[in-house]
This record gives C-alpha cells, sequence and structure tokens, in this order.
C-alpha cells in the first residue's frame, strides 16, 4: 500500500516537472524575437551611417564655409583643409561599406549556386517586382481610408527606393568625388571644365542624399506612427514577433506556412545592449535633424 502510494506520487511529481517544462519552453519561445538583419547587415549600416554622417558635417562645412556654424565646426576638425582630409578618410570607409556588401552578395551568389540574374529576381530579393506596384496603389488607399493596411512582405517598396539611391548615390557622389580628389589624373582624360562641372554635381547630389536621408528616410524609419521615435531593427537586428507579425505579414505568414519560423527566431539581446543602441541612435538622428536645420538656415538667409 505504502509502496504503490509513493509510485503515485513519484509519477504525480514527474507530470508537475514536464508541466513546468513545457510552461518554461512557452514563456522562453514567447520572448524570442525575430532575426531580421545578419550581423554583416548590421555592420555595415552602422559604418555607412557613421561615414555618411561625417561626410556630410565635413563637406557641408566646405560648402557653406561663409556661415559662422561652419567655421565653428571647422575649429573642431582642425580647420577647413583638415576638414577636407577628414572627408577623403571616411569617403574611403563609405567605399569601403559599399565594395564589402558586393563581395557578400557574390558570396552569397556562390553559396545559392545562382545566377546573377537568379538571385537579383529571386523570392526575396530587394529588386521591385509586381507586388511594389499593388503596395504602394494599396498603401495611398490605406491614407485615404479606402483599405485595409497592405500586406507587406520581407521588403517594402519604400526600402526598396532607399536601398537603390545609395547604388546611384554612390556611383555619382563617388565618381565626381574621385575627379575632385585627383584632378591633376581626371584632366589628362578629361577637359579641364570637367573639375567645375563635377563640383556641381558633387555638391547638389550631396545636398540631395542628406536632405533625402535626414527627412524622408528618417521619416520613413523612425517617425513614423508604428515605429516613433525609433526603430532599433537596423542595429539590434531582431524584432518582437507581436511586431513582426503586423509590420511584415505576408513575410509572416508565408514563414509560418512552410514550417521556417523557427529557423529565425533568437533569444533579445540585454537590456545594457539596447540602451547603448538607443544612445548611438539618438545622436545619428539628432546630428541629422541638426545638419538639415543648418541647411534650410544657409539656404534661406546666408547662401552665396
Ligand atoms: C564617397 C565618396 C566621396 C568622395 C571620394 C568625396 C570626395 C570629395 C572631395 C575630394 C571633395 C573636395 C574637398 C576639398 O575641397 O578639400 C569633396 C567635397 C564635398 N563633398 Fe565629398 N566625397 C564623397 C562623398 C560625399 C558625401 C556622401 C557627401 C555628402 C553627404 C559629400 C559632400 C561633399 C560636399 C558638400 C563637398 C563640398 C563641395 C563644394 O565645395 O561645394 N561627399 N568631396
Amino acid at each position: 500500500m505504502e509502496e504503490s502510494k509513493s509510485i503515485d506520487m513519484q509519477k504525480e511529481e514527474k507530470i508537475v516537472e514536464e508541466e513546468k517544462t513545457i510552461e518554461l519552453h512557452t514563456i522562453k519561445k514567447e520572448k524570442l524575437q525575430f532575426q531580421r538583419f545578419t550581423r554583416l547587415n548590421r555592420v555595415l549600416h552602422i559604418l555607412m551611417i557613421v561615414s555618411f554622417i561625417s561626410l556630410a558635417l565635413t563637406g557641408m562645412t566646405l560648402k557653406f564655409s561663409y556661415t559662422g556654424w561652419a567655421v565653428f565646426l571647422s575649429h573642431l576638425f582642425g580647420g577647413f583643409e583638415s576638414a577636407g582630409y577628414i572627408h577623403r578618410f571616411f569617403a574611403v570607409v563609405m567605399v569601403s561599406v559599399f565594395l564589402t556588401h558586393l563581395f557578400d552578395l557574390f558570396k552569397m551568389k556562390m553559396r545559392e549556386k545562382k545566377t546573377w540574374k537568379g538571385l537579383i529576381f529571386s523570392k526575396d530579393s530587394i529588386m521591385f517586382n509586381r507586388n511594389d506596384v499593388k503596395d504602394i496603389i494599396g498603401t495611398l488607399k490605406w491614407f485615404l481610408g479606402m483599405g485595409e493596411r497592405p500586406q507587406y512582405d520581407r521588403w517594402t517598396y519604400w526600402e526598396k527606393f532607399d536601398y537603390f539611391a545609395v547604388f546611384w548615390g554612390i556611383f555619382v557622389i563617388g565618381s565626381t568625388g574621385l575627379t575632385l580628389w585627383f584632378p591633376e589624373t581626371m584632366t589628362s582624360i578629361l577637359p579641364g571644365w570637367f573639375i567645375n562641372v563635377a563640383t556641381i554635381i558633387h555638391s547638389d547630389e550631396a545636398l540631395l542624399a542628406t536632405g533625402f536621408i535626414f527627412t524622408i528616410h528618417f521619416f520613413n524609419t523612425h517617425l513614423r506612427p508604428e515605429k516613433f521615435p525609433m526603430d532599433i531593427v537596423i542595429f539590434s537586428g531582431r524584432t518582437s514577433l507581436e511586431e513582426y507579425k503586423i509590420d511584415r505579414p505576408a513575410e509572416y505568414k508565408k514563414l509560418v506556412e512552410s514550417g521556417e519560423l523557427e529557423k529565425y527566431l533568437v533569444e533579445p539581446y540585454p537590456t545594457i545592449v539596447i540602451r547603448a543602441i538607443k544612445v548611438f541612435g539618438w545622436i545619428a538622428l539628432s546630428l541629422g535633424f541638426s545638419i538639415i536645420v543648418w541647411i534650410i538656415y544657409a539656404m534661406i538667409f546666408a547662401y552665396r
């Protein structure tokens, strides 16, 4: 009698133990986040931010050298001449980031054994496709209260636009920047007047890129109501499952249906890491907005 009671008790304890494990597992799973960006993507984006802001600050210091703010900043950079050297250093960083990304795409192509065409037009590619037209129309209807929020997929149309804007920008700004950097070499091939043209193109494209990144890109990523005041996914690489389901419903549905969602679930970062990320984010946002205020001021009150 005593013995069977103890066996029953043991069984009961085992069941309670198993239930606890299942409960713990569920809680742990609920806490898991969706991994959206690889480590290399995140590092490259951080280096892109650092180099872009540095290039914009030093470049605008040269462009608006007649404003008080440019004089103030030039002192921080060690003078106008050294602002030019800092500019060249970060130009090398930015071009290296771009080349590393191209190399990463090449590695992806080899890994997936695809042709360039196959890679560029693959399922989750960032290349524009017919769905983007549907999403643009759907978004306009949603803004006007004439429909639901579109079922966005892995990449939204505005993210694709931002991505290709960098390709175009690097080509135009980089080639004209190199012309300004090595004028003697360039004018051994091109006519002398091209230096003046390169200065105008470089300067105006820089203004366009800076204006776009620190207003439209900032609004689309950080200031829209769902993300305000900041979306840190590009730094942490991960987002909560609830947010992911709402943000990218089409991709979420596909991953659940194919049973692949689990592959992308990861532990969240500790609070201290998130805090450090937010400090970096606030610094970048503040510098970007300050540059916009400076450009508007220079254009309205001091433009020459
Ligand atoms: C990525 C490759 C780049 C290269 C190779 C490059 C190179 C240069 C060089 C050599 C100059 C002349 C500097 C001097 O006079 O000492 C210059 C000027 C300038 N750069 Fe860049 N740069 C690049 C990217 C950028 C970016 C991304 C921006 C802005 C976001 C920018 C904004 C400017 C501006 C505003 C000027 C002053 C132009 C003027 O005098 O009107 N540059 N750049």
